[in-house]
C-alpha cells in the first residue's frame, strides 16, 4: 500500500513540517507516504495527481494551490479516497474528508492578544486570497477588529501571498505612512510573510516589537531561530495529520463510506518575544 500527498509549496516548512508528521502517522501502520509539490500551479497539480493516479496510491492528501474547478474533475476522474487537508475546496465526490484549522479561531487569538497589550491600530498582510485560509483569515481579521472596537481608520491592510517577498513588500508600504499614524501592530497571514516584514522593518530602522509588534500564522520552526522570536499562531499539525490519517485509512480499508467529514483542528496562540504591551 502507498498514500500519496500533493503539496503546493515545497520551499514553506510549514508543508515540510504537515508532511513530516502525516509520514509519522503512516509509519505507525507502516504505510509510506510519497509526496509531490504542485508549487502553486494548477497545470502542474493536475499532473501530480495524474503521477499518484500512476503510482497506484491506495489514497491521496491534498493540500490545493488555490481555487481551481478543474481539479475536483481530475479528483472525481481519479476517484480514490483523499483527504483535503488545510485548504477547504468544495467536496467534488463523496469519496473524501476534510482536515482544516479553525482559522476564523486563530486570526481571533491573534487580534485579542494585541488588544489586550493595548493596540488600537493594526495593519493585516493577507495570504493568498485564491485559496480558503487566505480568504477565511482576511474576513477574520476584520470581523474582530471591529468586535473588538477598533476604529477602521486605524487599520491597514496590505496584499500578500504566502511568502517572504509579499511580507518584505507589505512592511515597505507600513514605513511610508505618517509615524503619528502608522499601526502599532501588524497581524501576517503566516510566518513566512512575517518574517519577510520583520527584515524589511529592521533595515529600516524600526525595532520589533519596540517599535511595532508582530504576529504571524503556522508556527514554522524559524520562529524559534529568528531575533525576536515570533509570536504566533500555530497550526497543530500533529492532530492535523493524525486526523487525514485516520480519515484516509478508513476509507482504503473500507471502514467509512458515507458522507464527507470535516475534522476543524483548534489552533493555539504561542507568545514569544515580538509584541509589546502599550498599556
Ligand atoms: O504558510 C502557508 C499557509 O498556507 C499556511 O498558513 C497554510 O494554512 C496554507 O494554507
Amino acid at each position: 500500500m502507498l498514500v500519496g500527498m500533493i503539496i503546493p509549496d515545497q520551499t514553506n516548512p510549514f508543508f515540510a513540517e504537515l508532511s513530516f508528521q502525516l509520514q509519522i502517522q503512516l509509519a505507525q501502520v507502516s504505510v509510506p507516504l510519497v509526496v509531490l509539490s504542485s508549487d502553486g500551479d494548477a497545470q502542474r497539480e493536475h499532473k501530480c495527481l495524474q503521477t499518484l493516479n500512476d503510482l497506484k496510491v491506495s489514497g491521496i492528501v491534498f493540500v490545493s494551490a488555490g481555487d481551481d474547478s478543474r481539479v475536483l474533475d481530475v479528483l472525481k476522474t481519479i476517484n480514490k479516497p483523499h483527504i483535503i487537508i488545510d485548504r477547504e475546496l468544495p467536496p467534488g465526490t463523496e469519496n473524501c474528508d476534510f482536515v482544516i484549522s479553525d482559522n476564523r479561531a486563530g486570526i481571533k487569538l491573534a487580534v485579542d492578544h494585541l488588544i489586550s497589550k493595548g493596540h488600537r491600530s493594526l495593519a493585516f498582510i493577507k495570504g493568498c486570497q485564491n485559496t480558503d485560509p487566505g480568504r477565511v483569515r482576511l474576513l477574520a481579521f476584520r470581523e474582530w477588529v471591529r468586535k473588538g472596537g477598533l476604529n477602521e481608520n486605524d487599520l491597514y491592510e496590505f496584499d500578500g501571498s504566502f511568502d517572504y517577498l509579499s511580507g518584505y513588500e507589505a512592511a515597505k508600504k507600513i514605513l511610508v505612512i505618517p509615524k503619528e499614524r502608522r499601526p502599532t501592530a501588524i497581524v501576517a497571514s503566516n510566518d513566512l510573510s512575517a518574517i519577510g516584514a520583520l527584515q524589511c522593518l529592521h533595515e529600516n530602522g524600526l525595532k520589533v516589537p519596540a517599535d511595532i509588534s508582530l504576529v504571524g500564522f503556522d508556527d514554522i520552526v524559524m520562529c524559534r531561530w529568528i531575533y525576536p522570536r515570533l509570536t504566533t499562531v500555530r497550526q497543530d499539525t500533529i492532530a492535523l495529520t493524525r486526523s487525514a490519517a485516520v480519515f484516509l485509512l478508513s476509507r482504503i480499508f473500507g471502514e467509512y463510506e458515507q458522507a464527507p467529514r470535516l475534522s476543524p483542528v483548534v489552533p493555539q496562540l504561542i507568545e514569544r518575544q515580538s509584541t509589546r504591551d502599550l498599556t
